[in-house]
């Protein structure tokens, strides 16, 4: 195993949830602008990056958003709270953003890949994307799926729904690359999806067309903030070979 997979592996091994953080433990908070910044280095569908990030920092909104994560200890003691945020209301800008950064490196003649490119951001993400607001549209798409995927592989993912998971599916994975290299920095985290989205929204201010993705507390773990041993389902029921 290369030294990078051993380091790879020791953050991994060591992550836990945590649920209580010690207050006494100093705390460098450049630890997480860092890890905000590789968390933008996340996959993410489409490239759109449609997400936003939160840090609640002073004492009195971390306190005040915990109450809003059902009061759970896990929020109540860390340093901060990180609220990762899905902006599927933002495509159409982030599209036109990342388009206009590709064309940049694009030759004055086009070949058949940056044409597709371009009919990728024109076209088909306005497609998928757009939607009305009782989603006729995504009915109309579902069924046009149906009915050509009959003849070919197509992608069956095309409601407004579907399109919601998608932007969630992004900014989970942006969460999870923050939650490692917060590890990686020497820090703990808990992951939280136990919160009253409609307060935290109205505390962030965010607009109808934000949601919360998950909340993210971070601090050093004591040792009692682990509750009991790490149980996973043997991997011969979850991992096939096909
Ligand atoms: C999407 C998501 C939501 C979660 N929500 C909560 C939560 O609200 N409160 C909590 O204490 N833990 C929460 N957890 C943590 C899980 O309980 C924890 O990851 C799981 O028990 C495995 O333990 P480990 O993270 O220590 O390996 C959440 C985890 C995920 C991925």
């Amino acid at each position: 195993m290369r030294k990078e997979a051993q380091y790879f592996d020791d953050i991994v091994q060591a992550r836990r949830s945590i649920r209580i953080y010690d207050d006494k433990a100093t705390f460098d908070e450049t630890a997480v602008d860092r890890s905000l910044e590789r968390a933008l280095l996340s996959p993410n569908s489409s490239n759109l990056q449609l997400w936003e990030f939160y840090r609640v920092k002073s004492k009195a909104k971390k306190n005040e958003l915990a109450k809003y994560c059902l009061g759970q200890n896990a929020a109540k003691t860390a340093n901060e709270l990180i609220v990762f945020v899905t902006r599927k209301d933002k495509w159409k800008e982030r599209a036109r953003y990342v388009l206009a950064e590709a064309k940049k490196e694009f030759p004055a003649t086009l070949s058949k890949k940056h044409k597709l490119i371009i009919e990728y951001y024109d076209k088909l993400i306005p497609t998928l994307y757009f939607s009305d607001p009782v989603d006729i549209a995504g009915g109309f798409k579902k069924i046009a799926s149906v009915v050509s995927g009959t003849f070919q592989p197509i992608p069956r993912e095309v409601t407004a729904t579907d399109m919601r998971i998608v932007v969630h599916k992004s900014v989970a994975l942006a969460a999870q690359t923050f939650m490692l290299s917060m590890k990686a920095e020497g820090y703990d985290t808990c992951p939280m999806e136990g919160f009253d989205s409609v307060r935290v929204k109205k505390f962030l201010n965010l607009p109808r067309g934000a949601e919360i993705c998950m909340i993210v507390s971070v601090g050093t773990a004591k040792p009692e903030g682990v509750y009991g041993k790490r149980v996973r389902i043997p991997k011969e029921q979850v991992i096939f070979e096909i």
